[in-house]
């Protein structure tokens, strides 16, 4: 399994969905100019190589598998821009670019995340996807991670959090909900949107592992997210260096140190590993995924 390829493969596919659907549904405005800017610049798509992973495992991927990924990638990319605004982390780079609302203004970057937010479930909706209740499974599956029983409760609890200190459990929780539940949606919604013979439909055993696998790995890319803050640099990371420690934010190695923060992403890492042994070798391409979550310097 060559992760290089499969990222390269995931990227030039969700990005292409990505572009034919936006272009298709309104004329060039400031509005679609900005919502584009802060999609297309350069993200990782860890989410989407997340959908296509976890759909071929169970079967094979499907035009839903596609939307699913590039509507997470859209909720993602919003909850950046406003992640970035001044009322929130207030942070001037992004990807090695300036923010959404320094790149334009506020009004326009606060417009764009919220038509971002709603761009993903036009796509989620699309009429003739596949079967209506798959669709609404799916959309089901992304409100519920993306809303008010998921990121966004996160997002709050991390504002709240500034100039506190949480507990080992309450800095669970608000990783859990603001990074880890969009991670376990992407894992859900590639398997429930691949296509299997009846023999070979998607198990709850199954489900049920590759949520466990989620739910550690997505803790671990934060853990790991809150790790290169203070240890990569500005130039690496594509956003500035130290912005949780400046802003006095909680975090893991503030909590535990960095070696515990470092141990402590390897811990969950194997947790993931033991979560999918069930799938034998045909799990590799979500192995080689936590491999690169736990390694990543940006
Ligand atoms: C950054 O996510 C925000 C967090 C949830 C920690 P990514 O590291 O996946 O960001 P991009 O999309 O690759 O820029
Ligand atoms: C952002 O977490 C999580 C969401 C956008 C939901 P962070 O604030 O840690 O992300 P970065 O470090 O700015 O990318
Ligand atoms: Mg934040
Ligand atoms: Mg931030
Ligand atoms: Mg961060």
């Amino acid at each position: 399994m060559n992760l290089h390829i499969f990222s390269k493969h995931t990227l030039t596919r969700v990005d292409e969905y990505l572009s034919t659907k936006l272009s298709s549904y309104a004329p060039a405005t400031d509005l679609q100019t900005a919502m584009s800017y802060s999609l297309f610049n350069g993200g990782k798509r860890i989410r989407p190589m997340l959908v296509y992973a976890s759909a071929e495992l169970i079967g094979e991927i499907s035009v839903l598998s596609d939307a699913s990924a590039a509507a997470i990638e859209s909720i993602h990319a919003y909850s950046l821009i406003h992640d970035d605004l001044p009322a929130m982390d207030d942070d001037d780079l992004r990807r090695g670019k300036p923010t959404c609302h320094i790149q334009f203004d506020e009004a326009t970057a606060i417009l764009a995340g919220d038509a971002l937010q709603t761009f993903a479930f036009e796509l989620l909706s699309e009429v003739n996807l596949g079967e209506s209740s798959q669709q609404l499974t799916l959309m089901r599956e992304l409100i519920q991670a993306s809303g008010r029983h998921g990121m966004i409760t996160g997002q709050m609890i991390d504002l709240a959090a500034q100039n506190q200190s949480l507990s080992l459990a309450d800095l669970e929780q608000m990783h859990a909900h603001k990074t880890g539940a969009l991670i376990r949606a992407s894992v859900r919604m590639g398997a429930l949107s691949a296509v299997t013979p009846p023999e070979k439909a998607l198990t709850e055993k199954q489900l049920e592992c590759l949520t466990s696998y989620a739910n550690a790995i997505g803790l671990a890319f934060q853990v790991q997210d809150d790790i290169i803050d203070l240890t990569s640099d500005t130039a690496t990371l594509g956003k500035t260096q130290f912005a949780d420690a400046n802003a006095n934010k909680p975090t893991y190695p503030q909590l535990l140190g960095l070696d515990g923060a470092q141990s402590l992403v390897l811990k969950l890492h194997q947790q993931a590993m033991d979560e999918i042994t069930l799938f034998g070798d045909k799990a590799q391409t979500l192995t080689a995924i936590a491999n690169y979550i736990i390694n990543r310097n940006h």
